[in-house]
């Protein structure tokens, strides 16, 4: 398998054996630095990241990636670069390409990273963006293939804002990898109709599902995975939170939904999650609308079905198998 030289930015373009690939090498990355064995298989290289938007595990990952593989790393944030402010993306590209041998994009529309990557001369990766969040995915991917042996014919379903960054790339994953997708949320929220559309062009060939339901019952049942995310992404406007509190209240990860799915369902969260008030905006929330857990039950979130923290730590094995994989030479 040879992905030099790959950008990374929606997986759409990336094939079956591809991201299975990619999730392989993560799982023998993961063992090696649980073995305290070195892999700094990109010594001498560079990588810069880019983020308008916050991250923890994201920027960390990319960070101690690159560290464990033997690189340098630059962070630049929200402010101090010349980024989009005094200096065009296409530029910034250029520039950087100049410096670095990898560049990874944490911002809004996909549409600036596309921009990104058309000119750069090095790889790119998606961070996060409005529409996507790939290499959130192969931590997903792998955490589920550890704890179920395999990906083919299991069934996930994701709860609450069915068109996020997150369920986005769920959908093109779970249809490109042979796991039956299910989107529970209301009509409104379900993903676009064009994406669903070509997502079950590969859910076809990979012989899967995708269902799209508002009933909880129907949607849930027989779940091996429940999975979802907040109700309000960054760069969405606080006013909308009253209204998605409303709608997505009923769809709410709790001990009634754990126990329509699989009884040996697993529940997963890309994190940060507000299933308590010990957050400012969890507070807030309280303050504001009487809620003390939002899209999971704080009981859901900390019992034994619920694997967030595996997933975390996977964040770091797959990114680091994705700058290995592209950068390679
Ligand atoms: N899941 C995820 O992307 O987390 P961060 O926002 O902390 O990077
Ligand atoms: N949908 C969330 C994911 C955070 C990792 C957001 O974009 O804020």
């Amino acid at each position: 398998m040879n992905l030099s030289g790959r950008d990374f930015l929606k997986l759409l373009d990336y094939s079956k054996e591809e991201i299975l690939y990619l999730i392989e090498l993560a799982t023998v990355l993961k063992q090696k630095k649980k073995m305290n064995e070195s892999h700094r298989y990109l010594y001498g290289k560079n990588v810069v990241l880019l983020f308008e938007k916050d991250s923890t595990r994201t920027r960390c990952a990319f960070e101690v990636g690159a560290l464990d593989l033997g690189m340098g790393c630059t962070y630049l944030g929200p402010t101090g670069s010349q980024m989009g402010k005094k200096e065009s993306i296409a530029d910034t590209a250029r520039v950087l390409s100049r410096m670095y041998d990898g560049i990874e994009y944490r911002g809004f529309s996909q549409e600036i990273i596309e921009e990104l990557a058309k000119y750069a001369s090095v790889p790119v990766w998606n961070g996060l963006t409005d529409e996507f969040h790939p290499t959130q995915m192969l931590a997903d991917m792998m955490t589920i293939k550890e704890q179920f042996g395999k990906l083919q014919g299991l069934k996930l379903v994701f709860m609450g804002d069915a068109r996020n960054n997150v369920a986005n790339s769920l959908l093109v994953v779970c249809s490109k990898l042979g796991v039956n997708f299910t989107c529970c949320a209301p009509k409104e929220l379900f993903p676009k109709a064009e994406l669903v559309q070509q997502c079950e062009t590969f859910a076809r060939e990979n012989g899967s599902t995708i269902t799209l339901t508002e009933n909880i019952e129907e949607g849930v049942k027989g779940a091996h995975v429940i999975y979802t995310d907040v109700w309000v992404s960054m760069g969405e406007d606080a006013s909308i939170w009253q209204k998605r509190i409303h709608d997505l209240k009923p769809y709410q990860v709790n001990k009634e939904v754990m126990r329509l799915a699989n009884p040996k369902a697993i529940f997963l969260h890309c994190l940060p999650s507000f299933h308590d008030t010990k957050t400012k905006v969890g507070k807030e929330i309280q303050e504001q609308f009487g809620l003390e857990e939002m899209e999971v039950t704080n009981e859901v979130f900390e019992s034994e079905q619920s694997k967030v923290f595996d997933q975390a730590e996977n964040r770091l094995h797959t990114i680091k198998a994705v700058m290995y994989a592209t950068m390679k030479e």
